[in-house]
């Protein structure tokens, strides 16, 4: 059966212009808390497939998008590299022990061998296949490996991104060998996520914007098309999306092997559609904040579509949901993007 979300991907024909929301399955929905509560905490609900699989496809059945996205977190890769990972509340994601030197990057599990630890990312792919609708597609994700390496790095979020910043500037070297490393996991990752029966795959570069243009396409944007590539060989019928947040002003120099363009809410979609809008599907871009108010939801909803023409678009946040946002606005801006599309 063909998925109109897919068809979107590869900018075929559709009936309406498909919508999903980064972030979907998450804090907004009361229905994930309860789940999170049963499974003690964020990292054993990641690491149990069945409710994995069960928050996974909450989004599908209560606010109503066309695709589901893969219940998981990007740090579970240099978790099963080998750094111990923790969830502190209030503080996000903690490594307490970053890689500093290049006996530290040695020390990591690589290749198909850290992939092969994420067998229950993979479970739960297969456990939402079974109960998806064949109508709906499901996403598979991966971080980029610039955001994860950051990650690992730094250890923890950061405002200034020093530490990964100095050692990008005082011994690259070190940095692009960690980013080859995280790479070819990633390959791998994202294969086994198609093999399992993800049938679109995003690569979330959320921490793009820390770097100059020409860092940016050194450190990043190289290693996310070496990714793009590989896939694009083996797997020519899965879309793949790119979305590097922040950096509205390199779109010029935007290129590589994949489909769709995921557009942040700080670029104007007229000037990603000008830029971009030939070459690949453009992917969202509302400001997350307008979901608090269904005036300003419906203001963005009808700008975008009447930029995009119901045209090689498919409808998203420009970045992930917030947590407290009101579940019925969340249906509202759905619905909307479904409707004010309808050929
Ligand atoms: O989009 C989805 O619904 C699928 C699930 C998903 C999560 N994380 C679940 C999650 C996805 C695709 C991610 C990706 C992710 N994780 C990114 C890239 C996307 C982005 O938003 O830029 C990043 C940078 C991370 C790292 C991460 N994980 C952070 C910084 C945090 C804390 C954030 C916060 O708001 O507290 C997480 C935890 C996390 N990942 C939660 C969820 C639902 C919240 C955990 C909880 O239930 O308390």
């Amino acid at each position: 059966m063909s998925k109109i979300f897919v068809d979107a991907c590869f900018a075929k024909e559709t009936p309406y212009t498909p919508v999903w929301m980064m972030r979907q399955a998450g804090r907004y929905l009361p229905e994930y808390m309860a789940v999170r509560e049963q499974a003690g905490d964020f990292l054993s609900l990641c690491h149990n497939p069945k409710l994995a699989a069960e928050v996974t496809l909450q989004p599908i059945d209560i606010v109503g998008v066309d695709a589901a996205i893969l219940f998981s977190d990007i740090l579970v890769i240099p978790n099963e590299m080998g750094m111990p990972l923790r969830f502190a509340k209030g503080e996000g994601p903690i490594f307490d022990t970053p890689i500093k030197t290049k006996e530290d990057v040695d020390a990591l599990l690589g290749g198909i061998e850290a992939a092969n630890k994420l067998t229950y990312v993979y479970d739960t792919i297969k456990l939402v296949r079974e109960q998806l609708d064949d109508s709906k597609a499901l996403i598979g994700f991966t971080g980029a490996p610039w955001t994860l390496a950051t990650y690992m790095i730094e250890g923890r979020g950061t405002k200034t991104y020093n530490v990964v910043k100095k050692l990008i500037y005082t011994n690259p070297e070190l940095m692009h060998s960690l980013l080859s490393k995280v790479t070819e996991v990633v390959k791998y990752y994202l294969e086994k996520q198609i093999e399992a029966g993800v049938d679109v795959v995003q690569i979330f570069d959320s921490w793009a914007a820390a770097l100059e243009e020409d860092a940016y396409f050194e450190f990043s944007w190289k290693y996310m098309k070496e990714i793009a590539r590989y896939i694009k060989e083996k797997y020519p019928h899965i879309p793949i999306i790119m979305f590097p947040k922040g950096i509205g002003s390199y779109l010029d120099k935007i290129d590589g092997d994949f489909d769709v363009f995921g557009v942040d809410w700080g670029t104007p979609i007229e000037l990603a559609k000008e830029k971009l809008g030939k070459k690949y599907v453009l992917q969202g871009n509302m400001e997350p904040t307008r979901l608090y108010s269904k005036d300003a939801t419906k203001e963005a909803v009808e700008k975008i579509a009447n930029v995009m023409q119901g045209k090689r678009h498919i409808f998203n946040l420009g970045h992930g949901i917030l947590p407290d946002v009101p579940v019925e606005n969340a249906k509202y801006f759905v619905k909307l993007c479904q409707d004010v599309t309808k050929k």
